[in-house]
């Protein structure tokens, strides 16, 4: 007799039918078919990845075909970054992120991001983004539903239809 035979299946666990009825399902994002890169600040470029309406999580690609800056922005919300390709940094601090390299930002901190071009980098954020002018006024407050516009109109723009199944 197979081995398999004589162990239960998990399916007749009684907490993992449990789980089964109120988990959320896994996901999988195609980065060439369920989502798009489209323009932001510049030379530089979004892809989104997931949008969570109920904590306000959103999850972005970010690249720049050429070296780039964007603006001087304080985070109300923790953020996490990993380092797809190429290299980035914030002027604030001497660290130079490279590829599978982590970076933890947190509620508060202001910083200023250079990248290189041809980088690529994912950023999971939460809560707001306040992007300040040169005289460290308070220019632009983005959250999820900003970048999440910026991407439906894109979408628009080139007459593509945004993808419903990136609001996870
Ligand atoms: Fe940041």
């Amino acid at each position: 007799m197979a081995d398999h035979v004589s162990v239960p299946s998990v399916k007749d666990d009684p907490e993992t039918q449990f789980v089964a009825l109120h988990t959320a399902p896994d996901v999988y994002i195609n980065a060439k078919n369920d989502t798009c890169w489209l323009p932001w600040v510049g030379t530089i470029e979004l892809k989104p990845y997931r949008f969570e309406a109920r904590s306000g999580q959103f999850v972005v690609g970010l690249r720049s075909p050429v070296d780039a800056c964007l603006g001087k922005h304080r985070h109300r919300g923790p953020v996490t970054a990993v380092t797809v390709a190429g290299s980035w940094r914030y002027k604030e601090y001497q660290w130079i992120a490279h590829p599978g390299d982590y970076v933890v930002e947190n509620p508060g901190t202001i910083h200023t991001l250079y990248i290189s071009g041809g980088s690529e980098v994912v950023f999971t954020i939460n809560g707001s983004i306040e992007f300040f002018d040169d005289n460290d006024q308070l220019k632009q407050t983005m959250d999820i539903f900003s970048f999440a516009k910026l991407y439906y109109d894109h979408c628009e723009k080139v007459g593509i239809q945004p993808n419903p199944g990136l609001w996870y």
